[in-house]
Order: structure tokens, then C-alpha cells, then sequence
């Protein structure tokens, strides 16, 4: 049976071992912590070069600290992630150009959850993959774009007032805030199509099509975001065990960040026999980020302020939202953060510096942790 038709649970099953329960772990980071010595900035989609040193959680990165900074003689992180997100933001403008459609208020909204900012992880997540991989690089900003656009839904549905009920968004009033309910609900639906349409409409072979858009199917499904959403709602105000949080946030999360980066190795290698090894690395890889990206979410939630989210904090808590945060605690959610992080690093140091820029993001997001939830 290809992975392909494995249902979501059984594929993902090798790439989450030992990532349910942080108690559980066999190797514990010591983190001494200290002041945050970085300053740069995830939304300046930086992260640029630090020293060996502890107290930036570099050791947390399971020794892709040297990568990191560009030992492989490739571009230094700042420039790739720049122009690879520039990239993807010029694809994007073109798929949602108005004339599509004309000047309709749906286009407009759905440029407007689309193109203002973002950190575009899942698109540099993509891009890196495939570059691991040589896929060509047109076809990666395309993947790229459509991943994109299927988080823009995401993001803009969590937001409505049955969802999340929040009025801020990168900064700026939330769709259903600018636009209307209606708007929102129908900016979502069609953000999915057009990201499909866009998969759909590669110039590559069909094989690789159907592919990508079976992996960013399965990854938005009820056993992916969809069902993840939908656990979330379901826990509200209730205390739950941490194995259920971790199990709620690797589908309402992890599941895109995963296809994300499965779809860009994909836009160069079918999963087969041959690359099984490769797969595996990168599914642990992505499994262990996906969720740190979720429970670094949920601390900034609580530490950091509407400028640097772009959000309206404290939303978790007003909310009754059993998180990481709420559950461990800020620090034991923070170590764990760290955690996953560098168990993520580890398992892509098999690959060698092919791996670089997948370890830089690992990076970006540490730099992110350390800069804006300091250790107490
Ligand atoms: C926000 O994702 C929702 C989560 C899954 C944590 P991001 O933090 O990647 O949001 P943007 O795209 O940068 O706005
Ligand atoms: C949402 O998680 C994850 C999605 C599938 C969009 P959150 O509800 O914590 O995301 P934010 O904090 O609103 O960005
Ligand atoms: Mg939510
Ligand atoms: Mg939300
Ligand atoms: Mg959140």
C-alpha cells in the first residue's frame, strides 16, 4: 500500500514517535537559560548568525548550529528566506489578481487575508524541502503559493465569530471583521479551491499533481486541520491530559506543516522505496517542528504583545483554551518547545548539509522563542 493511501493516522504514525508525551523524552535539554541574546526578528523573516552558546538554545537544535549559519557555502538564511518569500508573495498576487474575477469584494477579501504579511513558514518549509530535494524551483513557489493559500483559510475560518471569535489578524482587522461573516466564510471556501486549482494546474505530470493535491487534501481533512479545529472547539473550558492537546495541535497544525514539506520533496521525488529513508528523516523532522510551531504559539499567547503577534493576546486563556501553556506551564511548555525543535534538528542531521536550510528555520523559530518568550 503507497503512503498515499494510507489514512492520515497510519501515515503519520513513524513521524510522531516519541513527540506525544514530553516526560516521556529519553534525552532532556539542559537549558540554563538567560537573556535573549538574539535580535532578530521572525516576521523580518531573519535569522542571521549566533555564537555556540547555550543560552541561545543553538544546543537545541541537535547540532545544526554550523549548518545553520551557511557551512555548506550556501546562501545565508536571511537572503534565501527573503527572496523565497518574496517569490511566493509575487505568485500569489498573480493567482489572486482581480481580473480573474473582475473587482469583486470576494477577491478583494481574499487578497487581503492573503497577501498582508505572514511568517510563511509552510511556503520557506516547501521551498527548502524541494531545494533538499532539486525540485525545480518555479514549481516550488507555486506549491508553495497554494500551501499558502490553504493556511490564509485556515487562519481566516479559525477567526470567525463561531471559531475563535478574533478581530485582529497580522496586524490588521480580521476578515469577518473588514468584510462580513458571510464574506469570511466564502473567502475560506474559495482560498481552498484556488489552492487546489493551483496544484491542479502545474505544469508537471499528472502523477505529481494528483500527489500534491491528495497530500494537501489529507492534511486539511477531518483527520488534519479540519478534525484538529473541531477537537479544539470540543475542549473548551475542560482540563485535559497533555497527550490530548499534543494530539489536537499535530492535526489542527502539524498536519499542514507536514504537507508542507512532504509537497515539496514531492515536487521532485515520488515517495517510493527508493527515498524511504528520505521521507522518514523528513517526517519526523516535520512532525517535531509542526508541533512546536503550535505550542510556541500557544506561549506567545500569553507572553507577547499585540505588536509582535499581529493578534490579540491572552485570546487562549479568555477563551478557556486548554493549551500547552495552560496545561505544563510556561517553562515546561517552553523546554518542551525546545525540545521538539532539536529532536527535529536530529532527525535531519542524517541528511548533511542538504538539510541546511530546513535547519535554518529550525533556527528562525528558536531565535523567535528566545526573543519573545525569554526564560523567567
Ligand atoms: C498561526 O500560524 C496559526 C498556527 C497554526 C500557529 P503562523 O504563526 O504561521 O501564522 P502566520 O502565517 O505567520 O500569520
Ligand atoms: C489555529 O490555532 C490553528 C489553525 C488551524 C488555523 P490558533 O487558534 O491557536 O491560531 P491563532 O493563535 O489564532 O493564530
Ligand atoms: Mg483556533
Ligand atoms: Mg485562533
Ligand atoms: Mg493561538
Amino acid at each position: 500500500m503507497s503512503w498515499h493511501h494510507m489514512p492520515l493516522w497510519r501515515a503519520a504514525a513513524p513521524a510522531t514517535r516519541g513527540i506525544a508525551a514530553p516526560g516521556a523524552r529519553t534525552v532532556r535539554q539542559q537549558h540554563r537559560g538567560g537573556s535573549p541574546v538574539r535580535d532578530k526578528d521572525m516576521n523580518n523573516m531573519q535569522t542571521g548568525s549566533t555564537p555556540q552558546d547555550d543560552r541561545t538554545g543553538d544546543s537545541a537544535l541537535g547540532g545544526l548550529g554550523a549548518q545553520a549559519r551557511g557551512a555548506s557555502g550556501g546562501l545565508l538564511p536571511e537572503i534565501w528566506m527573503h527572496e523565497g518569500a518574496n517569490r511566493v508573495e509575487q505568485v500569489l498576487a498573480r493567482l489572486l489578481c482581480a481580473e480573474h474575477d473582475g473587482e469583486t469584494e470576494l477577491m478583494a477579501a481574499m487578497r487581503y487575508a492573503t497577501l498582508h504579511g505572514g511568517k510563511r513558514t509552510r511556503a520557506l518549509l516547501c521551498l527548502a524541502a524541494g531545494t533538499l530535494a532539486d525540485a525545480p524551483a518555479h514549481m516550488l513557489d507555486d506549491v508553495g503559493a497554494a500551501i499558502e493559500m490553504m493556511h490564509a483559510c485556515t487562519l481566516v475560518h479559525d477567526d470567525l465569530p463561531a471559531m475563535d471569535d478574533d478581530v485582529l489578524r497580522r496586524g490588521l482587522p480580521t476578515v469577518h471583521v473588514k468584510f462580513g461573516e458571510a464574506t469570511a466564510i466564502l473567502v475560506g471556501d474559495a482560498l481552498q479551491a484556488h489552492a487546489f486549482l493551483t496544484l491542479a494546474s502545474l505544469d508537471a505530470p499528472g502523477d505529481s499533481r494528483i500527489a500534491l493535491v491528495r497530500e494537501l487534501a489529507q492534511a486539511v481533512s477531518a483527520e488534519g486541520a479540519a478534525g484538529g479545529q473541531a477537537k479544539d472547539l470540543s475542549l473548551v473550558g475542560k482540563h485535559v491530559e497533555l497527550d490530548r492537546i499534543v494530539a489536537m495541535h499535530q492535526m489542527k497544525s502539524g498536519a499542514l506543516v507536514r504537507a508542507s514539506v512532504r509537497m515539496g520533496a514531492l515536487c521532485a521525488l515520488a515517495e517510493n522505496a527508493a527515498h524511504a529513508a528520505l521521507y522518514c528523516a523528513l517526517d519526523h523532522y516535520s512532525a517535531c517542528f509542526g508541533l512546536a510551531l503550535q505550542v510556541i504559539d500557544d506561549i506567545l499567547d500569553v507572553t507577547a504583545d499585540t505588536a509582535t503577534l499581529g493578534k490579540t493576546p491572552g485570546k487562549d486563556a479568555a477563551a478557556q483554551k486548554p493549551t500547552c501553556a495552560s496545561i505544563m506551564g510556561l517553562q515546561a511548555a517552553r523546554q518542551f518547545a525546545l525540545d521538539l525543535l532539536r529532536d527535529a534538528g536530529n532527525a535531519i542531521a542524517p541528511l548533511g548539509p542538504r538539510a541546511e536550510r530546513l535547519a535554518q528555520l529550525l533556527q528562525r523559530a528558536n531565535a523567535y522563542l528566545f526573543k519573545h518568550a525569554p526564560c523567567a
